[in-house]
């Protein structure tokens, strides 16, 4: 028994320290952002669940065994809820959280009626214990010790010297995160992505009307448009993360628009979220490292017994990812210790690792420091070395800087479309959107 058990916690802790683990943590963690840099999220939620089926099966075999006998009412709902009840004692989402809370509740149980002399009411005292701990330590046990540990590592890095002082952001290094080594790609000399005719209706409101959009390779091509004209909408529908009610979408002239999130990201198209959509249980670097698997591994891999760093090529991916968005020095850091614009870079560079040779980035610039922005500026124009970029953008100083064409989206239609020099003398754009700017 004592073997069997030895083995089960073994093989248990080969898988968390697997890709599949790291994966199986970023999925609980950010289901959305998972699915976006490439993972299948499906098929690794029913591998958890599998493995889980396993090892309860063999756990119920091995009891048979030891009791040489199996009654049918071995395994009562009140066995199940028992087992939920000991993993949120000892902390779900842990792999020694489930036996510590075990341990404890079967301690408890055993000292209530056996010392207390509870009687029946022991189940009773149990229950109040259970909902008394739950309540204070949310995560169990073991989830209470992390989030010290976590605490303590975040007080140390407010104290430490470089936090008193704005978090330097160095000027980003040339280290180029290779854009394309996407498996058996074939040049394609058309434009790098098109939408032909595309609309999305949210009940009577039309979000996109009709758009046609064409990007050419390795351009570099800005989206302006007022609030709410459309543009995540538009990113949304781009990277197949949303259905358009109709019109299609190709990339290097292959037909998406029925494709999934994951699959689009790995044929190379991506897009930095809006809003953050960071793995924020996580550091940076482990960030990274979730989107850097998903290029390397594919969509679904079943390496449960790899070791995590055994993974051909992903170390160097993950550091010149995080040289490239300058965050080595805060790699390490829990990411809710980081400060804003370095979350807004972390949210690029989890775009990044993905290797995609098109780029959508949804206002990258939002929320930043002057400087912050000028620094940003330099990273984009660095980025779009050897691939194809799109950028929504409100700052307009960075985007007729950056955008060697530009759209311009209104009411979910395509206002205008030129140069930076053409849009600014645009009389239709003044009026709809820079006048509106002015006015305001
Ligand atoms: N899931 C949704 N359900 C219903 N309406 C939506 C949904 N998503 C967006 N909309 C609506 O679609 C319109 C376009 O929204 P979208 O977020 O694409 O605009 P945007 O150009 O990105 O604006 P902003 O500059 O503020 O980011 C808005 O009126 C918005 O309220
Ligand atoms: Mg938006």
């Amino acid at each position: 028994m004592a073997f069997w058990y030895f083995v089960g916690i073994v093989i248990g802790l080969r898988i968390v320290r697997s890709p599949v683990g790291a994966i199986l943590s970023a999925i609980r963690d950010n289901p959305l952002r998972a699915s976006a840099v490439g993972h299948n999220i499906h098929a690794y939620k029913l591998t958890a669940f599998v493995i889980a089926a396993a090892y309860a099966g063999f756990a119920g075999g091995l009891l048979g065994v030891l009791q040489a006998f199996m009654p049918p009412d071995a395994f009562t709902f009140e066995t199940s809820g028992q087992l939920v009840m000991q993993t949120a004692i000892g902390g779900a989402g842990t792999l020694f959280g489930p036996l510590v809370g075990a341990t404890v509740w079967l301690y408890l149980s055993d000292f209530f009626q056996t010392t207390l002399h509870l009687g029946a009411t022991w189940k009773l005292v149990l229950g109040v214990v259970f909902v008394v701990l739950v309540c204070f330590l949310r995560r169990g046990i073991i989830g209470g010790l992390k989030d010290l540990g976590l605490w303590l590592a975040g007080r140390r890095w407010r104290g430490s010297p470089a936090e008193d002082a704005p978090a330097p952001v160095e000027v980003p290094r040339l280290a180029s995160v290779g854009p394309s080594r996407r498996r058996n790609e074939k040049p394609f000399l058309g434009p790098a992505l098109e939408a032909r005719g595309l609309t999305k209706r949210f009940g009577g409101l039309i979000a996109n009307r009709d758009i046609n959009f064409s990007v050419g390779q390795g351009e570099l091509r800005g989206i302006i448009g007022p609030n709410g004209a459309g543009k995540s909408t538009f990113f949304k529908m781009l990277t197949c993360e949303m259905r358009p009610t109709s019109g299609r979408i190709f990339f290097h002239g292959r037909d998406i628009t029925d494709v999934k999130v994951a699959r689009v990201c790995q044929l190379g198209l991506t897009k930095s979220y809006q809003v953050n959509q960071l793995f924020s249980r996580l550091t940076p670097r482990q960030n990274i490292v979730i989107a850097a698997l998903a290029e390397r591994r594919g969509t679904f891999s079943l390496d449960l017994l790899r070791r995590i760093d055994r993974v051909p090529g992903l170390d160097t991916q993950v550091e010149a990812t995080l040289a490239m968005v300058s965050l080595t020095a805060r790699a390490d850091v829990p990411v809710v210790e980081l400060a804003y614009g370095e979350k807004r870079r972390l949210e690029i560079g989890l775009a990044l690792a993905t290797s995609p040779s098109l780029l959508l980035l949804d206002e990258p610039l939002a929320g930043m420091s002057p400087h912050e922005r000028k620094e940003t500026v330099l990273l984009l124009k660095n980025i779009a070395r050897g691939r194809t970029l799109v950028v929504v953008e409100h700052d307009m100083d960075a985007i007729f800087e950056l955008a060697e064409r530009i759209t311009v989206l209104h009411e979910g239609a395509i206002l205008a479309e030129g140069t930076p020099a053409e849009i600014q003398r645009n009389s239709l754009v003044q009026e709809a959107y820079l006048g509106g700017m002015a006015a305001a």
